[in-house]
């Protein structure tokens, strides 16, 4: 008897020993990057503390960067990242087109590259995609816009619009602004929407870095060169922080009486501040794009990508970077406003209730 309770000490003793040995060994675990463009919008903060979060639940090291929206600061942390041998990369770009050098590298040291959000181009070395569909995303922005004037219903306006475009350098700008101006065209062509001042291509309305300061000064000089004698009744933007500006630059012209509403002003990213915005009559709308889903999704990625197993995808066809198609993982975009914000928001945890006073 005395024997077996022995034996049983010990083997209980190794045991404890072998755990507490396993938990001891930090150099097993694995290394993710997780380069992120800004963190002067709200959406890459809490993009980056997901990812972070995620990560590390599932035993990973993380090492996450911001790079100030400057594409070399991003190349010199990636450069970085790779000299500290992570496993795999996690990159939001800056510029799409500027991370082909330091890609060759990571793949040289066998680094697979999983673009976020936004596509990396013009380059072989990226494995995978995961982002919200953003085609989709503009044409929520134009079918919002369509229903809300009532346009399939017949309304004849004529309605004065204006077009803001993303940040040039991000290809996810040119998916937003196809999707709704498809959806939009029909009235276009049939005179319903008028521009007044005839800008739609991305070369005279992209908006650089989607500064905020950038859309209100556009938006400053459209209302002086055109709206001097007539309100506008829409303005198409693709995200929130053009949004943010735009309404800077209407409240400025005197926009939110009776004689000059607010138009019908469309965003997307759902921030606290455009939420507020909504809550107060000034933006119309905005596209809730969960950044937590978009993050469980890269770290299942992460996790098949290092145990050797089929890599999660729902589309080998729409993201062609100038070099390959890159497969991708879709997620769903939705459509947001002042009515359904609760429910998508506040009750899924999102956001609390005080976050948005
Ligand atoms: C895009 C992204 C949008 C918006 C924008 C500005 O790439 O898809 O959700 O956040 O950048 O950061």
């Amino acid at each position: 008897m005395k024997k077996i309770i022995v034996l049983i000490l010990v083997v209980a003793l190794l045991a404890t020993f072998g755990v507490a040995c396993q938990k001891d060994t930090t150099s097993d675990a694995k290394l993710v990057g997780v380069s992120m463009p800004t963190k002067s919008l709200q959406r890459w903060n809490q993009d980056g503390a997901n990812m972070k979060t995620q990560l590390e639940a599932k035993g990973y090291v993380v090492d996450l960067q911001y790079a100030d929206n400057s594409e070399e600061l991003q190349v010199t942390q990636l450069e970085n990242m790779i000299t500290k041998g992570v496993d795999v990369l996690v990159v939001a770009s800056i510029n799409g087109s500027a991370l082909s050098g330091v890609l060759a590298d990571a793949a040289k040291a066998g680094i697979k590259v999983i673009a976020y959000d936004r596509l990396i181009m013009d380059t072989p070395n990226v494995d995978y995609y995961a982002t919200f569909d953003n085609y989709l995303v503009g044409v929520l922005q134009g079918t919002f816009i369509v229903d809300k004037l009532g346009l399939k219903t017949g309304a004849k306006g004529p309605f004065s619009m204006e077009v803001f475009g993303g940040s040039p350098d991000d290809n996810n700008a040119y998916l937003f602004n196809a999707g709704a101006m498809d959806t939009l065209k029909p009235y276009i062509d049939s005179g319903v929407i008028v521009i007044n001042s005839g800008q739609t291509d991305m070369a005279q309305i992209a908006i650089q870095d989607w500064a905020p300061a950038g859309a209100q000064d556009r938006m400053d000089n459209l209302l002086t060169a055109f709206y001097a004698d007539k309100n506008i009744d829409i303005v198409l933007s693709p995200n929130d922080s053009l949004a943010q500006g735009i309404v800077a630059s209407l409240k400025s012209a005197g926009y939110g009486s009776a004689a000059k509403p607010y138009p019908v002003l469309t965003g997307q990213d759902c921030d606290k501040t455009n939420v507020k915005l909504m809550i107060a009559g000034e933006q119309s709308m905005s596209v809730f794009k969960d950044t937590r889903t978009l993050a469980a999704q890269v770290v299942d990625m992460v996790d098949a990508i290092l145990a050797g197993t089929t890599v999660p995808v729902n589309d080998t066809e729409s993201y062609n970077n100038n070099v390959k198609v890159v497969p991708s993982f879709l997620c769903e975009p939705v459509f947001a406003d002042v009515n359904n914000y609760k429910t998508l928001l506040i009750d899924s945890g999102y956001y609390t209730e005080a976050d948005l006073k």
